[in-house]
């Protein structure tokens, strides 16, 4: 049975995003983390136990929430891995014409992640690549599991839930962090996730 461990970053200092807000979003993670084995060792208990039954509302709970608890715990770690306070700038290379390539350039790309972000609700804004094509592509997602798309690779990863920016602004304000989220989004993260 596959047992999570969370991940640490050493991240603090970031521009517009406290380090209030970083503490308690890691606490929100390692929740995720705790819940995503706890939902695994459930399910392990019930089939050992011969009692999986789809039919068991029970069990199809569990099952249902693996989504939700897996992809909190994924999505951060995408989140905070291409967090670090903006030491690495976009540039104008692989990265760069990549996300520009859909959008018909960078600037339009950011503007329609901003736009995306925009959005009301709690979720994630993801730019994602179809490996298929290798066309990057901007996604809301729904709380954590809805609105993924299976086989894409998410390469740049924005956290919309409240809990992200509450601490440091007001509701109304959800674009002054996206505005943070920028300037300590690490660029050369992103570029390493283009298949
Ligand atoms: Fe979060």
């Amino acid at each position: 049975m596959a047992t999570y461990t969370p991940r640490k970053w050493a991240l603090h200092g970031l521009q517009g995003i406290s380090d209030g807000t970083l503490e308690m979003h890691f606490g929100l993670y390692e929740g995720y983390v705790k819940n995503a084995n706890l939902l695994n060792e459930r399910l392990s208990e019930i089939r050992a136990a011969g009692k999986a039954a789809g039919s068991d509302p029970g069990y199809a709970e569990l099952v249902r929430r693996l989504g939700f608890e897996y992809n909190g715990m994924r999505l951060h770690e995408y989140y905070f891995d291409n967090l670090s306070g903006g030491q690495s700038d976009i540039g104008t290379g692989r990265l760069y014409n990549a996300l520009g390539e859909f959008y018909g350039g960078f600037e339009e790309w950011k503007k329609d992640f901003i736009a995306v972000g925009g959005m009301r609700g709690v979720g994630w804004v993801i730019a994602y690549c179809d490996t298929t094509n290798g066309s990057i592509t901007n996604h809301w997602i729904n709380d954590h599991e809805n609105g993924n798309l299976a086989g894409f690779i998410p390469i740049v990863v924005m956290d919309l839930w409240e809990h992200a920016y509450i601490k440091d602004y007001k509701p109304a304000e959800k674009s002054k962090y996206i505005e943070a989220f920028f300037a300590n989004l690490e660029w050369r993260v992103c570029e390493s996730r283009l298949p």
